[in-house]
């Protein structure tokens, strides 16, 4: 793990293992950390804070960031193979978006540092000047899921660090290589010790830094069930939380769409990342006129998908990320037969030679089926027609979740009216996962509280204080 500036070991020594998904083969392994690294490293952290990197002018933090832009486009192939390799991800994907969309977040962020500004507010109570500034938060715990590591760690990294929050990060337990190669490029970029510590390790990590008084917040991403227990812990502690869950996002193709735009990204949309996106488009409505052509159309892309191990570069999609996924993802395409829903595609074989599932959609689906309610995190989508616009509107709203919503149309009026009645933090109007470094992110309902990236993001790390001055008039009066 990465404390203060070094690589350390665990204090206890403690180590686990991290695998390959496209081969099941051990890659190295990591240390895992405890209380003791917990402690160390919030410290170290805090003396950041109370020192070199607090005291830092607005300007520095922005040059840093924007060297650390740098030296992840220096080593953006190392960063991808790497990636590629812990992850699963495919090297087409982690070449073309994963890494030069990290590079993008933190040269967006490091614009903001300058951008930070308070205001003059106009009291009643004459002779006072009364005026805000914005503080970081302070010392931040930021836990990572395995889905996105890289991608994810620069945007909540580069918010925190453009607002001047000191950071101990906890990628998964899945993923620990780019954020620990990372970590050596924040030290290189010249990041004064101790204003990014990496500490990997499992839930049990970020369990320690959740509970630990010196955190002053936290951000997680990952799933809905430990986002609520991340939430009660920060709610009793009073610390500051931003979360960012899970979903069960819709995705509505009208009859007048463009359905080769529509087909083509709604196949994305779900089965992108082989499905494992907190964002993916897992249900979707299509006007009953033109159902079975959506869904031939989409069948018909998934016949031919190359799924693969993730460094060939001709994969489209990688493996699920292990064991303990594919088990999960094929029981729930299990059920969903057994459920009485038809299966386009192949149930996932019980005893597998690696964690390959190749993309799969259920029709004849009725919504109080599990695959239609709960997020199962892999290439399984849902399609149901719908025949009238308030129909496919409560359908789709009918979740526990909100986190994206889509609507495929020509009609600008139908668009702009369903993207305001679809509950969700993000609406992609003919298109899918569209994003931005300056762009917020977030869900509503079940699938977390806060934005992440933009403006949303930057504030998310960020308290105003209010300062209240009794001027001195009386020399105005005297002289
Ligand atoms: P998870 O929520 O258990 O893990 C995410 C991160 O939280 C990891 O870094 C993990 O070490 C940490 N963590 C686990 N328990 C914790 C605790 N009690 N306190 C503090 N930190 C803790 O997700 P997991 O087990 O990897 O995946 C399970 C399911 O969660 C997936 O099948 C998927 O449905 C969902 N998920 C959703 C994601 C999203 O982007 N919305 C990302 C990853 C998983
Ligand atoms: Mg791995």
């Amino acid at each position: 793990m990465h404390i203060n500036g070094d690589f350390v070991r665990a204090a206890d020594g403690r180590t686990f293992e991290t695998f390959d998904p496209s081969t099941g083969e051990r890659i190295t392994e990591v240390a895992h950390a405890g209380a003791e690294d917990v402690e160390s490293a919030v410290r170290a952290a805090r003396l950041a804070l109370d020192g070199p990197w607090g005291a830092l002018p607005a300007v520095e933090r922005g040059r840093l960031l924007g060297r650390l832009a740098d030296l992840v486009e220096a080593n953006a192939a190392e960063l991808a193979e790497l990636e590629s390799r812990d992850g699963g991800k495919p090297i087409s994907a982690t070449t073309s978006m994963d890494v030069p969309g990290a590079v993008a977040q933190f040269r967006y962020f490091s614009g903001w540092p300058t951008k930070l500004e308070g205001r003059t507010i106009p009291v009643a109570m004459p002779d006072t000047l009364c005026y805000t500034r914005p503080e970081p938060v302070g010392v931040v715990a930021q836990i990572l899921p395995w889905n996105f590591p890289l991608l994810m760690t620069s945007w909540k990294l580069g918010a925190a660090l453009a607002a001047g929050c000191a950071v101990v990060l906890k990628p998964a337990e899945q993923t620990p290589l780019t954020a620990l190669r990372l970590a050596e490029l924040v030290v290189d970029a010249g990041f004064p010790p101790g204003a990014v510590n990496v500490l990997t390790g499992a839930g049990e990590t970020g369990a320690l830094l959740v509970d630990h008084p010196g955190v002053d917040k936290i951000a997680f991403t990952g799933s809905t069930a430990v986002g609520r227990e991340i939430g009660a812990k920060a709610g009793a502690q009073l610390k500051r939380v931003t979360l960012e869950l899970g979903g069960k996002s819709p995705n509505i193709i009208l009859a007048d769409a463009d359905l080769d735009a529509a087909i083509a990204g709604s196949y994305q949309g779900i089965y992108g990342n082989t499905g494992q996106a907190c964002y993916a488009a897992s249900r979707l409505f299509v006007h009953r006129s033109r159902f079975d052509e959506v869904v031939s159309g989409l069948v018909e892309r998934a016949s031919n998908a190359v799924v693969g191990p993730a460094l060939d570069p001709a994969t489209e999609h990688g493996p699920l990320i292990s064991a303990q996924q594919y088990e999960r993802v094929r029981s729930y395409i299990v059920d969903g037969v057994a459920s009485g829903a038809t299966l386009h595609g192949d149930v996932p074989p019980a005893d597998p030679s690696g964690f390959f599932v190749r993309p799969t959609l259920f029709t004849d689906v009725k919504p109080d089926m599990r695959i239609a309610r709960e997020e199962i995190f892999g290439p399984v989508l849902v399609a149901t027609p719908f025949d009238d616009l308030s129909e496919a509107v409560s359908h789709a709203n009918d979740t526990e979740y909100g986190l994206a919503a889509g609507v495929w149309t020509r009609d600008v009026g139908h668009a702009h009216t369903l993207a305001s009645r679809l509950q969700a933090g993000v609406v992609y109007l003919n298109s899918w996962a569209s994003g931005d470094p300056a762009a917020p992110f977030g869900g509503i309902k079940s699938s977390g509280v806060g934005r992440e990236m933009g403006q949303e993001g930057v504030e998310s790390y960020l308290e105003s204080k209010t300062v209240w001055t009794s001027l001195a008039s009386q020399c105005l009066h005297t002289s």
